[in-house]
């Protein structure tokens, strides 16, 4: 254990798809100071989602610049550093020029569903499932990292000669800023690729003879808190230590203090994911979940079961920057509000297809039930409504495999800052819905992960009394409107599915 002084700082990288970010936290667990960058995403064709890893490395250390020199809290006062990172999302690259031979292909990226397809059909989903707690799907990384070795010309040789790694977002992240000198990744990260055992904590030799990946290009994994390695000099002045590493959901889990089985949040990014720990136990879900390391620090793993959304903000971001009919999020509160119900219009963003809890890689986007009466605000308010309802049909599934109800939902990410989908999300689900005083609750929860293993904190007990509840959303729904809702919601779903 090193002894630090709390006139220190954490300070917290969040690798996001849309936006880079880095944050000071101080013991209290409060953002003293940020900085955040947009990053690229580059479409290739229909359904094809990549981005640049160089871009997204470069906008990561800037941040981690200006946020010291916004704050003047330089790098002999920062204590530890914490990774938190899109997941899935696949970087290959070579090993002596340490430049990706491809670009990061994103989670979202569906060119490789026939591949995952096709392992379902060929009858190893089963195994899949009892190894990774996933189903073969092309959100994880397992089919993308298969796609560059087969499609990049000399690739498969050069990795079976050891001549590539492989990474996620965070994995790349350590990679170049340690100087090279570290390659490695976390639990949590590991276990969003589908090669990974969440059982033995390790990579599976069967998974990986299955997808044809060298072993020899994969990141060692290692437990979220504890010791990465320092980042190098020519980076920050003092080398602080990477002490904390966690896929963003994840560390959304342990910034809302989930640490008990049967706590839940909700994480309402560029998609929307709901996670609820478990405990020691993998619950294989019956519902179209899937089970996942959820926290991974202490020296024990407690699991979670993941409804994992494709869209949520990415569709306030569609209505801005490609249908144009807003200028800025914060607008569509008070233009939904402007109607009085939503007309019997519903909006099913399955721009990547249908994940969670449907998982149908097939269906395609709708807005259904316009009329001539429908304008602007009825699609910005379907829109807004989308996220409420995605989010209730995985708090179902998620109550009906885990056997237990919740009696509220603790919620993070941007929307959670709009009143009115919280207020509708409460409405819907009929529970209320907790808002954190923290909206960084996956950056603050990567602090905390590599404050603990410095002794920064203590123990998990103090990290929770710096929980605050900013507002809580009653339900005021009734019975009826909410059956009537869902019904028309369930009605746009399955015009939207491939198979009805
Ligand atoms: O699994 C994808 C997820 O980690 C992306 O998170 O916050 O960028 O929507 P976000």
């Amino acid at each position: 254990m090193y002894a630090y002084t709390k006139s220190r700082y954490i300070m917290a990288l969040d690798c996001g798809t849309t936006s880079v970010r880095a944050v000071i936290v101080d013991e209290y667990g409060c953002i003293v100071a940020q900085a955040s960058r947009p990053v690229k995403a580059i479409y290739p064709q229909p359904g094809w989602v990549e981005q640049d890893p160089t871009e997204i490395l470069a906008s990561q250390i800037a941040v981690m610049m200006e946020v010291q020199f916004k704050s003047g809290i330089h790098s002999d006062s920062i204590a530890a550093i914490g990774i938190t990172n899109q997941r899935e999302t696949t970087v290959v690259w070579d090993r002596d020029s340490g430049q990706p031979i491809y670009n990061a292909i994103g989670w979202q990226c569906r060119r490789t569903a026939p591949h995952a397809e096709a392992l379902a059909q060929n009858g190893y989903a089963d195994m899949i499932r009892a190894k990774t707690g996933l189903m073969p799907d092309a959100y994880f990384s397992a089919t993308k990292i298969a796609w560059i070795l087969d499609n990049v010309s000399g690739a498969r040789e050069l990795a079976e000669a050891g001549q590539l790694m492989f990474g996620t977002i965070d994995t790349w992240l350590i990679y170049n800023l340690t100087g090279g000198m570290v390659f490695a990744t976390d639990y949590t990260n590991a276990s969003r690729t589908m090669l990974f055992n969440i059982h033995t904590l390790d990579w599976d030799d069967e998974l990986l003879e299955l997808l044809g990946i060298p072993r020899c290009m994969l990141p060692e994994p290692r437990w979220s808190s504890g010791e990465f390695g320092r980042v190098s000099g020519e980076i920050m002045t003092h080398m602080p230590l990477i002490t904390g590493v966690a896929g963003d959901q994840q560390a959304s889990l342990f910034g809302h203090c989930c640490f008990e089985p049967g706590e839940a949040k909700n994480t309402y990014g560029t998609g929307c994911f709901m996670l609820m720990n478990t405990g020691d136990t993998v619950v294989e879900s019956q519902n179209g979940l899937v089970a996942t390391v959820g926290i991974a620090e202490g020296g024990t793993v407690s699991y979670a079961l993941e409804g994992s959304i494709f869209h949520a903000g990415s569709v306030i971001q569609w209505l801005r920057d490609k249908l144009r009919i807003i200028s800025s999020a914060s607008e569509t509160a008070e233009i939904a509000r402007s109607l009085p119900d939503n007309g019997g219009c519903y909006l099913v963003p399955a721009f990547s297809g249908l994940g969670a809890p449907w998982w149908d890689a097939g269906a395609g986007g709708l807005i259904y039930g316009l009329t001539s009466a429908s304008d602007r605000a009825t699609i910005v308010r379907a829109a807004c409504e989308s996220m409420a309802f995605q989010s209730f049909d995985v708090l179902r599934s998620m109550e009906a495999d885990a056997g237990c109800t919740l009696d509220s939902l603790s919620v993070d990410g941007g929307a959670s800052r709009n009143d009115f989908i919280m207020q509708f999300q409460a409405d819907i689900l009929g529970i209320p819905v907790v808002q954190t005083e923290a909206v960084e609750t996956t950056a603050l929860g990567a602090a905390y992960l590599a404050g603990l293993a410095v002794g920064y904190w203590e123990d998990r007990e103090e990290i929770r009394q710096n929980r605050d509840v900013a507002c809580r959303f009653e339900p005021g729904m009734d019975a009826e409107e909410r059956a009537r809702e869902l019904a028309g919601w369930h009605d746009a779903v399955s015009r939207a599915r491939s198979q009805r």
